[in-house]
């Protein structure tokens, strides 16, 4: 018989419904068979059956549910029951949702999340985590943090589990800065390339939170703990990209502001292409320091190349030493992130069942 692992899923949104849409693909699936999604919620509407919810009618209704002002009556964790394999997905970008994770753990629910407030914050919270699962013999799911799914965190956990040290991780790790940097050519002012970016959702609404680096800080403090250096947020130095006077704004002065980018970035725009180079906002973690800012990249420089909102990701290690590894692909976008979700799920339920899929 097959057994199956009762899923709560919290989000609706880009990802959430890709989820939704994923799982819905799978009905009548063996694939399908050994998953039984028993929670759907969003901060609107929480859907609850026992016997299971049809992923599309969860679609359907939970993106338009109306906001009632009141807080939604639903409770994940009692959706999910007492026993059995049961496992709690976090598609939202919620801060309290993250700060329960290791409770959901201790309480024997393992955790698939594609949000960096859990394992990128504060290094109190990522040791709490990894406790809870240790304890519980509770599984945390994170490929969908960093690089929406690509092979990142996996590779530098094999090298770590196979003897080495990693040496140096750098990275283009932001699909948006990712973006605007690849079309950056001076032709455009870079305020224009940002309304753009932000206008096409490559950027957040309020575009400062990507400029900033906050969420690239988050990405490389993920891949340095997963390569064995437990350090803090504040010891990772972060170069923002946004001025003081752009930062002071307020959200609808935002865009009247924009310009202020300009002049700095042409000028260092002009810097890097007078030696045929081009500029990438780049995170880079070596002798257990981490620092995230814009660089001038040269052709030789492992992280040259790729191309739209790809991240490009080099890993030094013993046996990477010369030559870096190097991966590269879609880093953000709802279905590889849903499909990297997922992946998580179909290994927490492998690893309960004691069958491990192959990475
Ligand atoms: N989009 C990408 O390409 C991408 C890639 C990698 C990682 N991620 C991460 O994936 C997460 C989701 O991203 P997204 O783009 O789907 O965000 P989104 O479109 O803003 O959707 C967030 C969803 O979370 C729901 N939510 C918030 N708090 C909740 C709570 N306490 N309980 C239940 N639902 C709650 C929201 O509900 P309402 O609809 O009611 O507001 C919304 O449906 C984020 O952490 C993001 O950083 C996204």
């Amino acid at each position: 018989m097959t057994a199956v692992a009762k899923i709560a899923l919290l989000g609706s949104g880009t990802v959430g419904l890709a989820v939704l849409r994923r799982l819905a693909q799978w009905q009548g699936s063996p694939r399908g068979d050994g998953l039984r999604l028993v929670y759907a919620a969003n901060t609107r509407l929480a859907l609850s059956d026992p016997a299971g919810l049809d992923p599309r009618n969860c679609a359907n209704l939970l993106p338009g549910a109306r906001r009632t002002g009141r807080a939604v009556d639903g409770d994940p964790l009692a959706a999910l029951g007492d026993g059995g394999i049961r496992i709690l997905i976090d598609a939202t970008a919620d801060a309290g949702t993250a700060a329960r994770h290791p409770a959901c753990l201790s309480a024997g629910v393992h955790v698939a999340t594609a949000c960096k407030l859990a394992a990128g914050t504060s290094l109190d919270h990522w040791r709490a985590i990894r406790e809870a699962c240790a304890q519980s013999s509770t599984g945390f799911g994170d490929r969908a943090t960093v690089g929406a799914g690509l092979p990142l965190l996996r590779s530098i956990r094999e090298l770590v589990a196979g003897g080495d040290h990693i040496h140096a991780i750098a990275g283009v790790m932001s699909g948006s800065l990712a973006w605007l940097f690849h079309h950056y050519d001076g032709s455009r002012p870079f305020s224009e390339l940002v309304r753009e970016a932000r206008d096409s959702g490559f950027t957040e609404p309020d575009p400062r939170e990507d400029l900033s680096g906050e969420d690239v800080r988050r990405k490389i403090l993920i891949l340095a703990r997963a390569a064995g250096f437990a350090i803090d947020s504040h010891q990772v130095e972060v170069a923002s990209l946004v001025p003081p006077a752009l930062a002071a704004a307020r959200a609808d002065e935002v865009d009247a502001r924009l310009h202020l980018l300009d002049e700095p970035l042409q000028a260092l725009l002009s810097a890097a292409r007078f030696e045929g180079c081009s500029l990438r906002f780049v995170a880079r973690l070596a002798d257990g320091k981490a620092r995230v800012g814009l660089e001038k990249l040269c052709p030789s420089d492992a992280l040259h190349g790729g191309g739209g909102t790809d991240n490009r990701v080099a890993i030094w290690s013993d046996r990477y030493r010369a030559q870096p590894l190097v991966i590269q692909g879609p880093g953000a976008g709802a279905d590889v992130t849903a499909a990297a979700l997922l992946d998580d799920v179909l290994h927490l339920r492998a690893m309960a069942v004691g069958k491990p899929l192959a990475a």
